[in-house]
């Protein structure tokens, strides 16, 4: 019965397409969250150490402090019902913005401690050799921070990937959602869940050995 439920009517589909959705929107929002964690890092520690930029500044603080303070599904339905309502855009556009400012407040604090791991003496440096402070921030400062965190970074798109499983609030047909509608459908209620659990289980565990062949090999160019 399993065999004609899941093959014969072919709702193995809702599985594969779920799965590819999943990883459009994990990765897509992964890149939005970069653009934004980037520049609200940045801002932020431009301030603290130059004194300007305090309005910009401030406008980060609030977004850290509202996004990280409140559950990333609340944010999801607010965005999709309220915001985008009236524009006619594509449902996945919506998760991907949703999760993109999501991720966006955490990677800041990503960028942040790996700006703040670059000790003080690199920057110091740079600007004793007569560099301005932007020159000493892109030439000495953020290569090294950036090759700090990219591990950080790839292990944001595993936390993005679980994450995204509550996409289905918003009438997305991701992994978990596909998985749901097969539960509703052959009233199986271990099966279906199981599956899923083991396709994200399979992904996490491929990506965290990534991780940490990422890590060893950033290590090693160190000396
Ligand atoms: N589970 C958290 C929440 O519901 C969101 C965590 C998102 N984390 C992240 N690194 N993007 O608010």
């Amino acid at each position: 019965d399993l065999y004609r439920n899941f093959i014969v009517d072919h709702r193995w589909r809702y599985l594969t397409n779920g799965l590819l959705l999943t990883l459009e929107i994990t990765f897509f929002a992964v890149l939005l969250g970069v653009v934004l964690g980037f520049s609200v890092a940045l801002v932020r520690e431009a301030h603290r150490s130059t004194g300007k930029f305090r309005l910009l500044s401030a406008i980060g603080g609030v977004y850290l402090t509202v996004i990280r303070g409140t559950p990333v599904v609340v944010q999801l339905i607010l965005i999709y019902f309220g915001i985008f309502a009236s524009v006619r855009i594509p449902p996945i556009l919506v998760a991907i913005i949703a999760f993109g400012i999501n991720s966006g407040a955490y990677q800041a604090e990503i960028f942040r401690s790996g700006i703040e791991a670059v000790p003080r003496g690199q920057f110091e440096a740079g600007r004793s050799l007569g560099f301005s402070y932007w020159k000493t921030m892109w030439r000495i400062v953020m290569p090294q921070a950036i090759k700090n965190v990219i591990p950080t970074l790839a292990n944001e798109f595993i936390v993005l990937l679980k994450e995204t499983s509550v996409a289905g609030y918003v009438a997305l047909n991701d992994l978990t959602k596909g998985g749901d509608i097969i539960r509703s459908r052959t009233y199986s209620p271990y099966l279906p869940m199981l599956a899923v659990a083991l396709i994200y289980l399979c992904l996490v565990m491929i990506f965290s050995a990534g991780v940490k062949y990422l890590e060893r090999r950033l290590k090693t160019g160190e000396r």
